[in-house]
């Protein structure tokens, strides 16, 4: 156990989770839970960068966390806890603060795109939003963090900022790896394929939730972009395709020329209803779990108790360690 390297990752509770999110973020973690010493944070913190609706907000941090268990995290050997209950993330948070630059962070484009869509009143927290993903990841000495593609421009800055205060003072942070897989490192909308699936689009055709009936997947599969070729190609010329292709990979973990082959004699209304199937058959069973999990409050309690218990043990270790190099006195 004390020698298992350590994995941190985490997901906003700002809406319901897209098969984005779990094709990026979470099935990876499955695979990965028996290795490592896994910390799954539900990062409610992060979500109050936007405005959230206070009963919105506790029903989506409930839904995620009962998404990680559903989809078969184990509470025995991984830590999983909700942010806000462990307060070295806030704290860690300003320290680091003091550690990165206006000009590093300007250059950030999930801060870009985000700060376009409000106008004047940009929350400042929108802006320092990845030193408090860097916090998260540095506090509890993460050697690999798994995430989406979308995601690699924060854990870059983990790294400088880790290395930076490393230098300034003496070792004090790991510097974290991120682990990206091949498949399902980018899940694309599906009616605009060149862009990444995520649960801020205006239209819900454009993703797939994780909690989305089986009837509303197969309409939203049919309705899916394609192109005019006509022919099943793994090819950025036939991004809508391709996007299909992957999540199949991704699924059912075979090869793209695999996919191909299968859909040689075939056209995209075969290729759309198999993967709405392929879809519904991943997540039925999970969304199931998960309606019984939401209707057991009691149990998710004892989870995220039970997380946050030794999450504030591991963080506080590094919290100090930090507070002392600064100069405070302890
Ligand atoms: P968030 O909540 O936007 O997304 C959670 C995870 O899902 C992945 N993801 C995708 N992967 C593939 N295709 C997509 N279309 C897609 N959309 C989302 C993301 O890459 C991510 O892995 N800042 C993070 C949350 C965070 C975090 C952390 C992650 C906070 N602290 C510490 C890791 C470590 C975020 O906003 O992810």
């Amino acid at each position: 156990m004390e020698n298992k390297k350590v994995i941190f990752s985490g997901i906003q509770p700002s809406g319901s989770l897209t098969l984005g999110n779990y094709l990026g973020a979470i099935k990876n973690w499955v695979k990965l839970q028996e290795e490592y010493d896994c910390y799954f944070c539900v990062v409610d913190l992060h979500a109050i960068t936007v405005r959230q609706e206070p009963k919105d907000l506790r029903k989506n941090t409930l839904e995620v966390l009962a998404i990680y268990l559903a989809s078969g995290i184990d509470t025995d050997k991984n830590t999983l806890f909700i942010q806000s209950h462990v307060s070295a993330h806030s704290e860690a948070a300003w320290l680091l603060d003091c550690f990165s630059y206006v000009g590093e962070l300007s250059r950030m484009t999930q801060y870009k795109d985000k700060s376009q869509k409000q106008g004047d009143s940009i929350p400042a927290g929108l802006f320092t939003y990845p030193v408090l993903m860097a916090s998260d990841i540095l506090l509890y000495q993460t050697d690999l963090v798994p995430v989406g593609k979308d995601q690699m421009q924060h854990l870059e800055l983990t790294r400088n900022i880790a290395e930076r205060f490393n230098n300034l003072y003496s070792p004090t942070f790991k510097v974290p790896e991120p682990y990206i897989a091949k498949e399902g490192a980018k899940i694309m909308d599906l009616q605009d394929p060149t862009k990444k699936m995520s649960k801020s689009s205006e239209n819900p055709n454009s993703y797939i939730l994780i909690m989305d009936p089986p009837e509303v997947i197969r309409k939203k599969l049919s309705r899916a972009v394609t192109d005019s070729v006509g022919i099943v190609n793994y090819t950025d010329d036939q991004p809508g395709v391709k996007n299909l292709i992957d999540i199949i990979c991704c699924i059912k973990g075979i090869s793209t020329e695999e996919v191909v082959s299968q859909y040689a004699n075939k056209g995209y209304a075969d290729l759309k209803k198999d993967v709405a199937e392929i879809i519904v058959e991943e997540l039925f069973p999970i969304q199931e779990k998960v309606k019984e999990l939401l209707n057991n409050k009691a149990y998710l309690e004892e989870v995220y108790k039970k997380g946050a218990e030794k999450a504030n043990y591991i963080s506080r270790k590094t919290l100090r360690k930090m507070q002392k190099k600064i100069g405070f006195i302890q």
